[in-house]
């Protein structure tokens, strides 16, 4: 729906109140220049060693299995070795053509959508013993079909995907096995209104969130889902049903549901989740007026730091707000207490939302995992009282708090959103720092220095390294804002290279870009980079990790008083 802009006065005060709000945003320290970026190896779709003019391709999913890269695309998978760049460009060893059948796309074209959607976008990708697991929208009639990851042949017969791959191949959606089973979040309908998180394929039943309930469910972004104790959770964006406003809110979630949970009892729940429970996710800029970060667009895997198991997401604010993007850090120990506190509830369907008293929460506490061995040993000896408490109650009472209370990384008043994040925990010659690589939309790539206190406690500075276009127009298609979407951001730590999705490419780039200050000592040192150090024979070097070369480098202060200037090449060419 489209709301409104905010009348002028009312920015004008936002921006008072955020400039108030905020710390300082300092630039990057190092601007990476076009020309360098434009040489960073590229995949097109091209075999080895052919240099034909070919179609862009439609990547949808990257894989990375050891050292080799599954891609899924429109119509087609492809198998590259990582190992092997012939100059600046990437082949592929393997494709394997999957495009729907002439009915499907007949039946896919006679609903009324283009030629171009009644394809087979490959939407889920992921290993599976022997072999890959891949579901296509094979023109708004979704299959899934087992692979070999070798020769990428088909095995055995394709299975329906629906709940397992959106129809619609601009929907976002996630999947993951766990234990044996494929944990999906997705829609389930040619019209996207079914939105779902599914368990299937393995040896228990399938189950599924409860159909058309907006207290499940209001207009779900599916983001992320990670594997943690006994728990999925699955991090997505949503309309907001807890507030009694007019327009419509959208905010940031983390939904749980137990791995070996089996649905509830022949009366209530059935063939459905037990466990299922969100809560919001509060990242936000303390201060006079409290500023919010509510969109959710990506999350990290999870991570340890400070001896403890952390995730990092990227958010952002609505089109119709003050252009800004954060990082904020959650601690999964806290997230899970969480679903341990109070319930929300809306007594009326006018009054406002409110905490549950404990005392109107049923026995034993609604949403857990049933124990081995207990009174309740399956999620189906419930009873009816607490089965029926969870599905009314599925919302939290408390938003899981960030950690330290405020992002980790705030940009705001800039042209462009963040949305992708990877990290690298083992950064530097002792593998003992942590950069954070951000994507944004307009694809570029920020990397951050992130820097423990003193105390080693959860808050954190962190230094803007550099900035750098990550979308090379000149090799990969035309430039405009659908070309330039950053799909997804990997580490390739063999390689020290980041991977960058982009639907016409794939472009690889370095974790650091040394030699640009290789001229002077000065440079190299107040790069402040982890990976780079001033290394023998007055050279700024990559140092891998372990290495035994005698290096200087100065990452915490980024002292250079003592050194001479540079002269007016100093900056570097990069050869
Ligand atoms: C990936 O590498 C690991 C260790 O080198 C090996 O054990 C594993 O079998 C490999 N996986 C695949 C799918 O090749
Ligand atoms: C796909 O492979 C799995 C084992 O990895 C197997 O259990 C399943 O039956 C296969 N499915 C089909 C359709 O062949
Ligand atoms: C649960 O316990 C009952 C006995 O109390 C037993 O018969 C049943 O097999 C158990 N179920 C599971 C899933 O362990
Ligand atoms: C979010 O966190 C801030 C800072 O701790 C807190 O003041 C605010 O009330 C929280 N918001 C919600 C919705 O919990
Ligand atoms: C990383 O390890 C090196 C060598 O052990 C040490 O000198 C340095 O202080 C460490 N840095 C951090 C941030 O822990």
């Amino acid at each position: 729906m489209a709301t409104a802009a905010p009348p002028f006065f009312l920015l004008c005060w936002l921006l008072q109140a955020v400039s108030s709000a905020f710390p300082e945003e300092p630039g990057p320290l190092n601007y990476i220049p076009t020309e360098v970026v434009r040489r960073h190896a590229v995949f097109l779709g091209r075999p080895h060693r052919t240099w034909l003019r070919q179609e862009p391709l439609h990547i949808q999913r990257i894989l990375q299995v050891n050292r080799t890269l599954y891609i899924g695309a429109r119509d087609d998978l492809f198998r590259v070795e990582l190992d092997i760049v012939a100059g600046d460009e990437m082949f592929y060893s393997k494709k394997r053509t999957w495009e729907s059948n002439k009915n499907d796309i007949r039946i896919c074209r006679m609903k009324g959508k283009h030629e171009d959607e009644c394809r087979n976008f490959m939407k889920v990708l992921l290993r599976r013993p022997g072999g890959l697991f891949v579901c296509g929208t094979n023109a708004f009639n979704p299959l899934c079909a087992n692979y070999t990851g070798d020769t990428l042949e088909m095995v055995g017969d394709t299975v329906s995907g629906m709940a397992r791959c959106p129809y619609d191949p601009k929907h976002a959606n996630v999947a993951r096995f766990a234990e044996g089973n494929l944990f999906t979040a997705t829609v389930t309908d040619f019209l996207a209104i079914d939105a779902v998180i599914y368990r299937s394929l393995g040896d228990s039943l399938a189950l599924r969130t409860v159909k058309h309930d907006s207290k499940w469910f209001r207009e779900p972004y599916f983001v992320s889902a990670v594997e943690w104790g006994p728990h999925i959770y699955f991090f997505f964006r949503e309309i907001a049903m807890e507030f009694n406003y007019l327009e419509k809110v959208m905010v940031s979630r983390v939904a749980r549901v137990c791995k070996r949970d089996l649905g509830g009892s022949q009366r209530v729940l059935e063939k459905q989740w037990t466990s299922f429970l969100k809560a919001r996710l509060n990242c936000s800029v303390p201060g006079d007026s409290h500023f919010y970060f509510n969109l959710l667009h990506s999350t990290s895997p999870i991570i340890r730091m400070h001896g403890r198991d952390i995730i990092l997401g990227v958010f952002s604010t609505p089109s119709n707000s003050i252009p800004g993007s954060a990082v904020c850090a959650f601690d999964m120990e806290q997230l899970a207490s969480v679903f341990e506190g109070r319930f929300k509830e809306q007594k009326s369907s006018e009054s406002i939302w409110t905490p549950v008293p404990d005392d109107f929460i049923p026995k034993p506490r609604p949403g857990g995992c049933a124990v081995q061995g207990s009174k309740f040993n399956s999620s189906n000896a419930f009873p009816d009282e607490m089965l029926n408490f969870v599905k009314t109650h599925p919302l939290m009472d408390e938003a899981v708090p960030s950690l330290g209370q405020r992002p980790w990384i705030v940009r705001t008043m800039v042209r462009y959103q963040l949305n992708k994040i990877v990290v690298d925990t083992e950064a530097g010659p002792h593998r003992n720092r942590t950069v954070l690589f951000l994507g944004s939309s307009r694809g570029n790539i920020l990397k951050f220095l992130i820097m423990p206190n003193q105390d080693n406690s959860v808050t954190n500075s962190n230094i803007f390294l550099e900035e750098l276009e990550g979308y090379n127009p000149d090799k990969c298609a035309e430039d405009s804002v659908q070309n330039r979407q950053l799909l997804s951001l990997t580490l390739d730590r063999p390689s020290h290279t980041l991977l960058l999705a982009f639907p016409s490419c794939l472009v690889r780039v370095p974790l650091a870009r040394c030699q640009l200050y290789s001229r002077c000592m000065k440079n190299c040192i107040a790069a402040r980079d982890p990976y780079c150090g001033w290394t023998r024979g007055s050279t700024c070097s990559f140092l891998r990790p372990g290495t035994r070369l005698p290096f200087e480098q100065d990452v915490e202060q980024g002292n250079v008083a003592h050194l001479g200037d540079c002269d007016g090449e100093g900056g570097g060419t990069y050869n």
